[in-house]
């Protein structure tokens, strides 16, 4: 699949294919999203095609704006404060939606709920304008694969089915957005850890989040956090204080143990907002140097580290094919 430079012909080309029922991928601010209209099915339905992708897995939409976001769901009060604070930008809220508003019913997999974003990218918010549709967009890889933090690393993941891929250079945060269930105005809650740290929310609304509802692990509240997820091919030492034989290293910081392999650090001078722009990209080329194992150093847990770990750590759990 070829790549398309994002000028304003590009971009109104893609509006019009959207509107068509194609796949058009582009920037956000966050990572590369495979869109589509959230208001027809069979173009929703195209995505987990592209995607491979299980179905019970719900997809996040996009608008323009505040206006857009209220036109499809109901923002509670603690979900109207975080969206004056945060969009647009890499937050995505999860509220209940307005079914009268014709919102597919694959984009959220059957529940009475809508995750919505207002991605923060001038070519997000441009292509958003020409489709004049809102747009469900996963993230632009194969499921189950890290997200894509450049054009190429689509053009790697995706191949058929995909009408054009939209070129934007790579993107800021290199992490996906923070995922907050505000549906409940009660019990406000985590679902993701992303490019919004926990605390920068605690802060707009005055409290700490609530902790998760007790799920069932069949039927986890956001299902996208299955355990094996953003997996590279090579398997992952997390923690590693030394690089043994063979293995790739994933430094971060100063200390880094010696080593005669390949080796990438994300942050030398162990700045998290570095570190996290640079993750999935750092996974990638790692993986393509063929080491079946990443050694992968101590990266702190505050701030931007949550979502870095918790990403980290999915890459490294069991995987289906280990069962
Ligand atoms: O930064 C991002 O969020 C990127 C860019 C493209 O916007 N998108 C992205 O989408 O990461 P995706 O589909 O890879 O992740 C969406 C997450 C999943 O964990 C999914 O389960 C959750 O949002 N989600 C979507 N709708 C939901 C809903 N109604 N209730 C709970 N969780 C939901
Ligand atoms: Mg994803």
């Amino acid at each position: 699949m070829s790549v398309t430079a994002a000028d304003s012909a590009a971009i109104e080309e893609a509006g019009q294919l959207i509107r068509a029922g194609a796949l058009v991928a582009f920037p956000t601010e966050t990572v590369y999203g495979l869109g589509a209209d959230a208001t027809n099915g069979r173009a929703v339905a195209a995505i987990f095609e592209a995607k491979g992708r299980p179905r019970f897995n719900p997809l996040i939409v996009h608008v323009p704006d505040l206006a857009g976001a209220e036109r499809i769901g109901v923002l509670t009060g603690a979900a109207r404060k975080l969206a004056e604070a945060f969009w647009p930008g890499p937050l995505t809220l999860v509220v209940k939606r307005r079914p009268e508003a014709g919102i597919s019913d694959l984009v959220s997999a059957g529940l009475d709920t809508l995750a919505l974003r207002v991605p923060a990218h001038r070519i997000a918010e441009a292509l958003l304008r020409a489709a004049d549709r809102p747009l469900a967009a996963p993230s632009a890889n194969r499921s189950g694969r890290v997200s894509p933090t450049s054009a190429a690393h689509v053009a790697d993941d995706l191949g058929g089915g995909v009408a054009m891929i939209l070129d934007g250079g790579p993107t800021a945060h290199g992490l996906e957005s923070t995922v907050v269930d505000a549906a409940d105005e009660a019990r406000v809650h985590l679902l993701r850890p992303g490019a919004v740290p926990r605390e920068a929310i605690a802060a707009v609304l005055g409290r700490p989040l609530s902790d998760a509802p007790a799920g069932d692990t069949a039927h986890p509240a956001s299902p996208g956090q299955l355990a094996s997820h953003y997996a590279p091919n090579a398997r992952l030492r997390l923690n590693a204080r030394d690089v043994r034989p063979g293995e790739a290293l994933l430094a971060f910081g100063s200390g880094v143990p010696a080593s005669d392999g390949p080796l990438i650090n994300l942050s030398p001078r162990g700045d998290l907002v570095e570190a996290a722009a640079g993750l999935f990209g750092a996974l990638r080329d790692l993986d393509k140097s063929g080491a079946a194992t990443i050694a992968v150093m101590p990266i702190p847990e505050h701030g931007l580290g949550e979502a870095i770990n918790d990403r980290l750590r999915r890459a490294a759990a069991p995987r289906p094919s280990d069962r």
